[in-house]
């Protein structure tokens, strides 16, 4: 990994709301985070915690309405993609960013074969000639395992089972050899075996191409084993992140730390029982003025209620937001002042 390196993406404040007959959705607040060349961040998180909303913000892929992305930006090549016309965002799509999207068929089309959807990136992007681009998508299709890819070119998405059409998601992604990649996913329809396969060949491909990935899931074995940072998420916030290692070694915010738990063999202990942890992740309707975990958290004090925490340094390049300071075992001297022992 480059330290050094200046961040192939940076994302600063980032809101991300939806409009619904229910009122506004707050799905992401504040996000801010920055991914370095050839750097693979993993995110991961509960189910509804942001993690999608957040990626595909990024680089308009949200329906608008109901999404609206109010308040932000994200610096990618010297550009804010966030205030990109339609028609720069998609000769940004493929050769700068790849998406491999949670559910196959939101981005497959299916009256095209997948050669023609295989093709049709190399076309636009990559200046082939119709002849150059079959026998690059016929290797696409060969590099994510298809076999038979030369006759499988010619077949509809439909014909393909779904992890076969996870893979040819996979292989459109990886067409213009993205400088980002971010893979939302990509690997749960998939059998154990494959899945391993498809993690192999994404190392291997980052480091030929020094492509940086951000790659969302909820398996913290997968995140162990190939990322070099994880950003943990919660209520549309980052809760946590810092580098692999020391988060999994010295978690610092209850809800990573209760997220390890539900783990346990991540941390090297052995899993008789799997953990869950109390409670549902909150919709929220506003932006948050309190602690999003507060009603889950076993550590809450007074103040939790009283602000949202910020994030704050504990550790080189580690930030967890929250008022309890576990290495003190003590409130932080920013934590609000209020008389409740718990709140
Ligand atoms: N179209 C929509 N309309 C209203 N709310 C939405 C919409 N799409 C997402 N949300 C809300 O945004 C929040 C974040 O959702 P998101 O899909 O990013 O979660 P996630 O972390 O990717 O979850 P999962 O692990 O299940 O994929 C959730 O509260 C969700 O209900
Ligand atoms: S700020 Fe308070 S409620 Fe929130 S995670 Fe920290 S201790 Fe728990
Ligand atoms: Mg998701």
């Amino acid at each position: 990994m480059r330290e050094a390196a200046q961040p192939v993406l940076e994302v600063n404040g980032l809101k991300t709301i939806f409009r619904t007959r229910g009122g506004e959705v707050h799905a992401v607040n504040s996000v801010s985070f920055d991914l370095k060349p050839g750097e693979l961040l993993g995110v991961v998180g509960e189910s509804g915690s942001g993690k999608s909303v957040t990626m595909m913000s990024l680089i308009g892929l949200l329906p608008s309405p109901p999404a609206e992305v109010r308040e932000g930006s994200v610096m990618f090549d010297g550009l804010d993609l966030l205030k990109c016309t339609p028609a720069q965002l998609r000769a940004v799509r493929g050769p700068g960013v790849g998406f491999i999207f949670q559910d196959p068929m939101t981005s497959l089309n299916p009256v095209f074969t997948v050669g023609y959807q295989l093709r049709e990136p190399l076309l636009k992007h990559m200046g082939m000639t119709k002849a150059q681009a079959n026998v690059r998508a016929k290797e696409l299709l060969e590099l994510v395992g298809i076999p038979d890819a030369e006759r499988r070119l010619k077949d509809y998405p439909h014909q393909f089972s779904g992890g076969m059409r996870q893979r040819v998601m996979i292989a459109i992604a990886l067409a213009c050899d993205p400088k980002v990649l971010i893979a939302d996913e990509p690997t749960t329809a998939l059998d154990v075996t494959i899945q391993a396969q498809i993690l192999e060949l994404v190392k291997d491909l980052r480091q030929k191409l020094g492509m940086a990935i951000i790659w969302i899931t909820h398996d913290l074995g997968v995140i162990a084993g190939i990322a070099d940072r994880v950003m943990v998420m919660y209520g549309g916030q980052i809760a946590e992140q810092g580098p692999v290692k020391e988060v999994f070694a010295h978690p610092r915010h209850p809800y990573t730390r209760a997220l390890l738990q539900t783990v346990p063999s991540v941390r090297g202990e052995r899993a008789d029982t799997l953990n869950v942890i109390e409670g549902q992740p909150p919709i929220l309707r506003a932006a948050p003025s309190a602690c999003s975990f507060r009603d889950r958290c076993t550590q809450r004090f007074g103040a939790c209620a009283a602000a949202n925490p910020a994030r704050y340094d504990v550790g080189p390049g580690h930030d967890a937001a929250c008022f309890w300071d576990f290495d003190t075992d003590a409130p932080r001297a920013e934590a609000p002042v209020k008389e409740a022992a718990h709140g």
